[in-house]
């Protein structure tokens, strides 16, 4: 990594938010500076968890004008992604496990009108995305195991985000997914992190907005110790 010149996007992820307060939480998130808004969508059969669907998106959408980058933790994300897209989701990320025809997966959400992305569990490596890398406009590179907010953040994902990084063009995001909090964001960053997905960093806190902020500052601290070096 030479020099970090694109922005840091923070996206709290909503898994672990207070949905009795949807609307106030989101709301909350957005006042604090979030970039966009990472939905977490899970069926029970990709994953071992159900989240939640279609009808949350769309109550979502009513709530914000973010971005709403919906990540299908879903068997069959071509089959119900034009639901997703018409409750209001702004972006579609696949996973590459989920499909042996990805390209055509890509061809189809993209269809839809909206961003493409891709995402890889921690055992899946980078070259498994090579059929789609130049065709998708997002990359999320998963830093745990998918299905759950909390868990700590695998460190053996950092040099896959290094290698995915360099493959990337700078329209290109890299999302990270997964343990980001204060001790980890510097080091997503530092390896070429440039769209930082956080839940229970955010929504544990006491105070979100204040998580989100320091968030940001960790992640700047990083961008900056990367320029200088
Ligand atoms: C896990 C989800 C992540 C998770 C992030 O399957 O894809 O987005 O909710 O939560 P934290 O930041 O708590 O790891
Ligand atoms: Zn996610």
């Amino acid at each position: 990594m030479t020099q970090i010149d694109h922005p840091i996007r923070i996206a709290p992820s909503l898994l672990n938010c207070d949905w009795g307060r949807l609307a106030e939480q989101i709301q909350l998130v957005e006042a604090a500076g979030a970039d966009l808004l990472h939905l977490d969508v899970m069926d029970g059969h990709f994953v071992p968890n159900i989240s939640f669907g279609v009808p949350l998106v769309a109550a979502m959408r009513k709530c914000t004008r973010l971005m709403l980058d919906t990540h299908l933790m879903i068997s069959e994300p071509v089959r119900y992604a034009p639901a997703f897209v018409e409750a209001g989701a702004d972006s579609i990320t696949f996973h590459i496990e989920t499909t042996t025809e990805p390209l055509a997966a890509v061809r189809e959400i993209r269809k839809l009108g909206v961003r493409v992305g891709v995402s890889l569990n921690p055992g899946t490596p980078a070259e498994a995305i090579d059929a789609v890398i130049q065709h998708v406009d997002l990359v999320l590179v998963m830093t745990v195991w998918p299905g759950f907010g909390g868990q700590s953040y695998i460190a053996e994902c950092t040099e896959k985000i290094e290698v995915i990084s360099s493959l990337l063009k700078p329209h290109q995001w890299l999302e990270v997914d997964g343990g980001i909090g204060i001790d980890t964001i510097g080091r997503a960053v530092a390896a070429g992190a440039d769209t930082l997905v956080a839940g229970s960093a955010i929504f544990g806190n006491p105070d979100p907005a204040a998580a989100l902020r320091e968030l940001r500052d960790a992640a700047m601290a990083a961008v900056r110790g990367v320029n200088h070096s």
